[in-house]
C-alpha cells in the first residue's frame, strides 16, 4: 500500500490540503506550472508571427504537442484539433455532425453521460428532428438505426465498466460513429482510436492547464466535414464578398489565436503520464480505491453506491445531506464533491439523487484516505447538528 506517495511532492497544491476531487480538476505538477512561467517569460510570441526566431519555435512546439497527443491515443497529428475543453469539443463536433445526420437518425446516449455529452445532442436533435435514445446498456441498444453513439469510457459518476472494444465492434457492424468522452478515462487508463472514431478530453483533468482541450476525429470522417467556426488563421483567401477558401488540414478548424501558454504547459503533463506510464497510474489508483472502499465501510450508516476498486467512489451517510458532508470536509481542507456531478439523468436510473464523491489520482496516498476517514468519524458538532 502506498504510504508515502513519491509523486505527491511534485504537486505544490497538495502540500496543505487533502485533495480528493481530481475528477473535477486534477492538480498540476511543478513542471506544468513552470512551463507557464517559461512561456510567458521567454516564448510569448504568436504563431502568426511565424517569420521570427521565437515565432518559429512556438509553432514547432504546437506541432510537437499535437504529435504527442496523437501518439497518446493512437491517432495522427492531422486528426487532432485543439479546443478549450471537453465541453467545447463535444459542442464543436455536434455542429459538425449536422453535416451528416438527418431526420429520424438515432443518437444513442448513456444515462450516465455528463450533461456536456447530452445537451449539445438534444439541441441538434431538436434542430434536425433526430431521435435521442437514452440507454442503460449501450452495447445492447446499438441497432441499424443508430448513427452516433456518445458515451464515456470512464464516467464521472457510477462506473459502468463499458466494454469499449465490443461497443466499437457492434457500432461498425451497424455503420455508426462512436464518440468517446474520455474526460475521465484519459487520466487513468488507455484511450485509443482503435475503439472510437471521435475522442474528446480536457487537459485540465490530466494534470494540465485549464482552458485547453482536444477534439480528435478520424481522418476518414474529418475529410468529409467542413469547418463550423471561422476566422483568422483558418482562411486561405477571401475570394468575393460572400465566398472564401479554407486552409487545408486541421488549421481550417482552429480559427483565432490558440491557447499557446496552455499548449506549452500541456506538453509537460503528457510527458509526466508517459514517464509514469498509464498502466502504472491505473494500478496505483486501483489499489488506493480498494483501500478507500474498505475504510469507508467502517463508517457507521454509510451506503456506498460505487464498486470496490472504482476510482470514483460515491456514498451517502444516513440522515446527512451530501452537501453538508462535503461542506464539513471542505472546511477542514479535505476536498470532495457533493451532488450529481452534472450527470442530470442519473436520478432516472438510480435510487439516489445525489452523493458525496471521492475521486482519486495517482498523487493520492493512504494518508489522504486516513484523514478523510478520521474526519468522518470525528464528525462531531458539525455533522451532528441535524
Ligand atoms: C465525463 C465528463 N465529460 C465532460 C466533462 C466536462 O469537462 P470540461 O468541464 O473540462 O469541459 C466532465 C467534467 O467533469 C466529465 O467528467
Amino acid at each position: 500500500m502506498i504510504k508515502n506517495n513519491k509523486f505527491k511532492k511534485m504537486f505544490p497544491m497538495l502540500e496543505n490540503i487533502v485533495y480528493l476531487d481530481s475528477a473535477a480538476l486534477a492538480q498540476k505538477p511543478l513542471s506544468v506550472i513552470e512551463a507557464g512561467v517559461e512561456f510567458y517569460s521567454k516564448f510569448s510570441i504568436s504563431t502568426r508571427t511565424s517569420d521570427s526566431k521565437i515565432g518559429i519555435l512556438v509553432q514547432q512546439k504546437v506541432d510537437l504537442v499535437r504529435e504527442k497527443i496523437a501518439k497518446l491515443i493512437d491517432a495522427k497529428s492531422d486528426e487532432i484539433i485543439f479546443s478549450s475543453g471537453t465541453t467545447e469539443s463535444i459542442n464543436f463536433f455536434s455542429l459538425m455532425a449536422k453535416q451528416f445526420l438527418k431526420e429520424d437518425d438515432e443518437i444513442l446516449l448513456s444515462y450516465y453521460n455528463h450533461s456536456s455529452n447530452i445537451v449539445p445532442w438534444m439541441q441538434i436533435a431538436k434542430e434536425l428532428k433526430l431521435k435521442i435514445v437514452f440507454s442503460k446498456n449501450i452495447l445492447k441498444d446499438i441497432n441499424e438505426k443508430t448513427k452516433l453513439i456518445c458515451y464515456s469510457q470512464v464516467t464521472n459518476n457510477l462506473n459502468q465498466n463499458f466494454n469499449s472494444d465490443e461497443i466499437y465492434k457492434k457500432a461498425k457492424e451497424n455503420n455508426a460513429i462512436v464518440l468517446n468522452d474520455a474526460a475521465q478515462a484519459i487520466a487513468h487508463e488507455k484511450v485509443t482510436f482503435k475503439n472510437s472514431d471521435v475522442v474528446v478530453f480536457s487537459a485540465n483533468k490530466m494534470y494540465g492547464p485549464t482552458g485547453l482541450g482536444v477534439l480528435a476525429i478520424k481522418n476518414k470522417i474529418l475529410k468529409n466535414i467542413n469547418p463550423v467556426f471561422f476566422g483568422g488563421g483558418a482562411v486561405e483567401k477571401i475570394e468575393s464578398s460572400n465566398d472564401w477558401v479554407s486552409k487545408k488540414g486541421v488549421s481550417a478548424f482552429e480559427p483565432g489565436t490558440p491557447n499557446l501558454a496552455a499548449i506549452w504547459q500541456f506538453e509537460k503533463s503528457i510527458d509526466l503520464i508517459n514517464e509514469i506510464k498509464i498502466e502504472n497510474i491505473h494500478e496505483l489508483n486501483l489499489e488506493l480505491s480498494k483501500y478507500l472502499y474498505d475504510q469507508l465501510l467502517t463508517i457507521k450508516d454509510i451506503k456506498i453506491a460505487s464498486k470496490r476498486g472504482d476510482f470514483i467512489t460515491l456514498f451517502n451517510i444516513k440522515n446527512y445531506a451530501s452537501q453538508d458532508i462535503a461542506s464539513y470536509l471542505g472546511h477542514k481542507d479535505i476536498y470532495v464533491r457533493s451532488g450529481n456531478f452534472c450527470s442530470k439523468l442519473i436520478p432516472l436510473v438510480e435510487d439516489e439523487n445525489d452523493y458525496v464523491r471521492v475521486s482519486l489520482a495517482f498523487y493520492n496516498d493512504k494518508s489522504d484516505i486516513d484523514k478523510l476517514i478520521q474526519a468522518l468519524k470525528e464528525g462531531g458538532d458539525f455533522l451532528s447538528f441535524l
